[in-house]
């Protein structure tokens, strides 16, 4: 007991520093560990520590990895991931701490995305909350249940800027915008690293893909990324390095290249911005073979290959064994050197000091939490209601919705009574059987209500697309009928029905990694049931399931009320009942834009206005203007686009003042608005700020979000809401890449998205 009691306190004095920055004593003390160690290291012991190898239980390409165990024994691996729960995680971490000559633990990582067990929407859905204090009780969840279970590093957050629906990893990070997706990567990274590592209920971050995997051109995954360096900086770098100044302790590479040379061996972006002039000092790893996959972009063979990243900068080798199999050759070839290996070694020792594991290795390996701390009630509960506050009610005509809870329903669509994709993709520590179906949802919320049920449509009418979907554990439950007689059936259920609530859209496996579509419409299978819906006359609610903003114009055009509701995870089916018959009133506003079609993409609000900007009405064809002849400029819905069952006014902007003063230390103008809810319920709003700075040195952006509030608001109430914009606020990357505000005139936006908003105008001087 009391050996215990100094072990802990030792450990927190080491470690309780985490909470911020380390300071110089606990430093010097890990220098000297890690040298001390290091000494006794041969080079193949150094070089098993740069080596991240792929336990049973999730891989995302081809290779696994093999002979685990003799490796471990041997000091050939560093760390793992994908492996779960305390008792194999300590079996494993015996083979390191018991068998390997120098005793030094492993790591255990793990994609844990939008919670653990208790999953949460996807990352995208949960952006469209816009509530900063709930993402991060969800990473905070998250860790909470990862570390029960012997996990203490996530490859999380996802921080991607994307602006191509088309790529399914769009479902995987916060959307369009660099400020948004700069404050979530903040929340996140607070989230799962708590108040330190010193707590054992915290684990480290793994911001990624380091840099610009969001941008893959065509929307096709792993393809090519070219951008100039002002893009770069200004709308594509910020959420990194966000999550870099919160503290997240590693970072991993990205497949893509950047200016011709593959993240994973770039020494611009991995040493120059990263390690110089960001100041990074933690971990880099690579992504999932990302080291050997520089052969088949054409950088050289294997050794090669593994050379470079080492000397770009990236610290460890997930999965390719590149470094492990390579590097003491190039050291005898003098095509690395000593200092290069060195230094990554340490990077991993100082992870693996930081996080506790010199002192005990078993940290993380108790029992008991695994049984107390995971998939409990009150986690199922922050669950349900941050599913409900992601849903996005995208149309809602002549309030069809909220639904009575009495009455008849005809329940009609592949989704209706899924419980497997409720979890989203990237769930892989999920137990996906756990997931409430929108059917038990309805029954949960609003028992007097009679459910008809009919199939309606597969997700697919082809079966191979179909079976491209139902995949890692995700059935789409394919039913063999014809398309015809499916609808056939769901025409005569609707008919005995007050309302319909369609349940369609994607399957969770549609969007994620590797899952790229051409064509983001709703299948059109799917469409035609709904089309045959319509014919009925019964109101009909489309319940959109999606990963990725679909282009749905028909829908909108059609259909009176439409709920977009994402993936919500393991109580998807509670909260989306919660939200169609008013127990919760919708707040999401959409993270990214929804296309009118495909051929808009990219599309985001914050395009560059051109020479030739469009001046017509928003609908007719303008000549010698920069438009489309067969479709308007303007999104389906645009960024920041999200009803309420209640209205929102907004009064005009007030500004403290007109001037604000670069000669002014921490000069700022208070801008407000006065939002009233005058519509019948009580609701929450998230109120935008953007601004335009009107002339500069390199091309402005129409609009740029500078700053977002949510509020709640009862029937009737109003509330004055201010932001405080200052210099820091008006600041870009000009031309040299220097980070400048430039004085003039600006304009200053407030509104409900970003199409819909007050204006004001300022000058900086
Ligand atoms: C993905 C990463 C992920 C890694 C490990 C890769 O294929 O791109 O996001 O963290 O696999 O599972």
């Amino acid at each position: 007991m009391k050996h215990q009691l100094a072990l802990i306190l030792a450990l927190s004095t080491a470690l309780s520093l985490f909470a911020q920055q380390p300071n110089a004593a606990y430093l010097a003390k890990r220098e000297a560990y890690v040298l001390a160690l290091m000494k006794k290291m041969t080079l193949d012991e150094k070089l098993g520590q740069l080596n991240l190898v792929v336990g049973g239980e999730a891989t995302t390409g081809s290779s696994v990895s093999t002979d685990v165990e003799t490796k471990i024994k041997a000091g050939r691996i560093g760390g793992i991931f994908s492996v779960s729960t305390p008792g194999r995680i300590r079996k494993i971490q015996e083979l390191a701490v018991n068998q390997s000559r120098l005793k030094i633990p492993m790591i255990f990582g793990m994609d844990v995305i939008h919670g653990y067990k208790t999953l949460f929407p996807i990352p995208l859905g949960i952006s469209s909350s816009w509530d900063m204090s709930l993402i991060e009780k969800m990473a905070r969840i998250s860790a909470v249940e990862a570390t029960a279970d012997g996990i203490f590093w996530t490859f999380s957050p996802m921080v991607d800027i994307a602006r191509d629906p088309r790529w399914g990893r769009i479902a995987e990070g916060s959307g369009e915008d660099p400020y948004l997706g700069s404050q979530i990567a903040k929340a996140m990274v607070k989230g799962y690293q708590g108040k330190g590592y010193a707590q054992t209920n915290t684990m480290m971050a793994c911001v990624k893909h380091f840099a610009l995997y969001g941008a893959a051109e065509a929307g096709r995954d792993y393809h090519t990324t070219d951008m100039s360096k002002v893009r770069m900086y200004n709308e594509y770098l910020p959420p990194y390095k966000a999550a870099l100044d919160a503290g997240a302790g590693s970072i991993m590479a990205s497949f893509n290249e950047i200016d011709g040379v593959p993240a994973t061996a770039n020494k611009w972006l991995l040493t120059d911005l990263l390690r110089r002039q960001w100041g990074f000092k933690g971990l880099v790893v690579s992504d999932y073979t990302g080291i050997s996959e520089m052969v088949n972009h054409g950088l050289g063979d294997l050794q090669t290959v593994a050379a470079k990243a080492l000397m770009a900068g990236n610290d460890m080798d997930m999965v390719s064994e590149s470094y492990v199999n390579t590097l003491g050759k190039s050291l005898r070839e003098q095509k690395v050197t000593q200092a290069q290996i060195d230094l990554a070694c340490r990077r991993v020792l100082e992870m693996k000091y930081d996080l506790g594991l010199f002192t005990d290795p078993y940290r993380y390996c108790d029992e008991n939490r695994a049984k107390t701390e995971i998939f409990t009630t009150e986690h199922r509960t922050e669950a349900r209601k941050a599913a409900g506050k992601s849903f996005v009610l995208l149309k809602n005509n002549q309030q069809t919705l909220p639904l009575p809870k009495r009455g008849t329903i005809a329940l009609i669509g592949p989704l209706a009574d899924n419980k497997e994709n409720m979890a989203g993709t990237w769930s892989v520590s999920g137990d996906f059987t756990k997931c409430v179906s929108l059917e038990e949802g309805i029954k949960n919320v609003a028992g007097n209500v009679t459910i008809l049920k009919a199939r309606g449509s597969n997700i697919y009418s082809n079966a191979r697309l179909d079976a491209n979907v139902s995949i890692f554990g995700k059935p789409t439950n394919r039913d063999p009928r014809s398309d015809a007689d499916m609808i056939a059936e769901a025409v005569a259920t609707a008919q005995k029905a007050d309302v319909v609530v369609a349940a369609l859209g994607e399957a969770a496996e549609m969007t994620g990694e590797a899952s790229s579509r051409s064509d983001i419409e709703i299948p059109e299978n799917q469409r035609d049931l709904l089309k045959a819906l319509i014919k009925t006359g019964k109101p009909v609610v489309l319940v959109l399931f999606t990963g990725r903003p679909l282009a749905i114009q028909w829908e909108h055009d059609n259909i009176p009320a439409i709920l977009n509701v994402w993936f919500g995870g393991t109580e998807a089916g509670n909260a989306i009942a919660d939200v169609l018959f008013g127990d919760v009133n919708p707040s999401g506003k959409l993270s990214a834009t929804f296309p009118r079609n495909a051929g808009q993409i990219p599309i985001y609000y914050s395009y560059k206005n051109t020479g030739r900007p469009y001046g017509g009405n928003g609908v007719d064809f303008a000549k010698f203007q920069s438009n489309y002849l067969d479709v308007p400029n303007s999104p389906l819905y645009p960024f920041g686009h999200g009803l309420s069952y209640t209205k929102f006014e907004y009064s005009p902007i007030t500004l403290s003042k007109n001037t604000l003063s670069m000669a002014v230390p921490k000069d700022a103008i208070n801008v407000s608005v006065t939002v009233t809810n005058t519509g019948n319920y009580d609701g929450e709003e998230v109120v935008q700020l953007y601004i335009r700075d009107k002339v500069r040195s390199i091309t402005p952006p129409v609009k740029e979000l500078k700053g977002f509030q949510k509020i709640a608001l009862k029937k009737g109430e109003s509330k004055t809401v201010t932001f405080a914009l200052g210099v820091e606020d008006l600041k870009f990357y000009n031309g040299e890449l220097k980070f400048v505000a430039e004085p003039g005139e600006f304009l200053v936006f407030v509104g409900t998205s970003s199409s819909e908003v007050k204006e004001a105008g300022f000058s900086l001087k």
